[in-house]
C-alpha cells in the first residue's frame, strides 16, 4: 500500500513522543504531578538524547511533508489544495508546542515539559489522523497513472526522511549528505568533500538505508565538487 512508508513514519513518531512522555514521567528524583522540577543539573544523556531525536525528526517530517508530499499530492489532485493547505497549516501549532516543549525541558522544568508533551501526543494523533484520511481519499480517488508516478515521490519522501536519522553517524565522521535524486529504487547520494576515500562511511549509509527502507535497491555515491553537484 502507498501509504505505508507514511503511515510507517507516523506510527515512529507517536512511540517516539510516548517514550519521551514515559521517560519523563519516570525521571529519576522527579515525581510529576507531585510539583518537584528537575534541574539540568540532574539530566541524563539518555532523555537528553531521546528528545532531541523527536523533535528533529518531526520537525524533518514536517519539512518533507511540504516540500515534496504535499506538492506531489496536489499535482495527483487540484481541487484538493484547501484540504492541502490546511494539512500545511496544522503544522504551525506542533511547531510552536515542540518549541514549548523543547524549551522546558532545556531549563530544566521537566514536570512542564512533561504536561506539554501529553498535550502534543494528542495534538500530534489528532493531525496524523486528519492527514492520513485526506491523503487516502485522494489516492484512492486518483487513476493508476497517477498513483504510478506518485509512488516515485512517496519513495523519494521516504528516504530523504529517513536520511535525517544519519545526522549522528554523520557527525561522527565530520561529513555531510545530500539526498541527489531517489527514483525506482535507485538512491544518488553525495557525501562530504571526501566521499570518495570514505568506503567506510558509505557502507554504513547504504546499509542504514536499505535497512529502513526495503524499496531501496541500490545506493550510488556521487563526487562532491566545491561549487558544482
Ligand atoms: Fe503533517
Ligand atoms: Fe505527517
Amino acid at each position: 500500500m502507498i501509504t505505508d512508508p507514511l503511515a510507517a513514519d507516523h506510527g515512529a513518531l507517536s512511540d517516539a513522543l510516548a517514550g519521551v512522555i514515559e521517560a519523563l514521567r519516570t525521571y529519576p528524583g522527579v515525581a510529576v504531578g507531585e510539583g518537584m522540577v528537575a534541574g539540568p543539573a540532574g539530566r541524563s544523556s539518555t532523555i537528553e538524547s531521546q528528545v532531541e531525536g523527536f523533535v528533529k525528526h518531526l520537525a524533518e517530517h514536517m519539512r518533507e511533508e511540504e516540500d515534496v508530499l504535499f506538492p506531489a499530492l496536489l499535482a495527483v489532485s487540484p481541487e484538493a489544495e484547501p484540504e492541502i493547505e490546511q494539512l500545511a497549516e496544522e503544522h504551525w501549532p506542533i511547531h510552536l508546542t515542540a518549541r514549548e516543549f523543547s524549551v522546558r525541558f532545556t531549563s530544566g522544568d521537566v514536570e512542564g515539559a512533561c504536561r506539554v508533551a501529553r498535550v502534543f501526543l494528542a495534538e500530534l494523533l489528532s493531525h496524523v489522523g486528519h492527514e492520513t484520511r485526506v491523503i487516502r481519499r485522494i489516492l484512492d480517488s486518483a487513476g493508476p497513472e497517477a498513483l504510478r508516478g506518485t509512488e516515485n515521490l512517496f519513495f523519494e519522501w521516504r528516504v530523504r526522511s529517513t536520511a535525517a536519522e544519519l545526522a549522528p553517524l554523520l557527525r561522527e565522521w565530520d561529513s555531510t549528505l545530500e539526498i541527489v535524486e531517489a527514483r525506482d529504487g535507485v538512491v544518488s547520494v553525495q557525501v562530504g568533500p571526501d566521499a570518495p576515500s570514505r568506503r567506510p562511511l558509505q557502507t554504513q549509509i547504504s546499509r542504514f538505508l536499505k535497512a529502513r527502507i526495503p524499496d531501496v535497491l541500490r545506493v550510488e555515491f556521487e563526487d562532491a565538487h566545491p561549487g558544482g553537484r
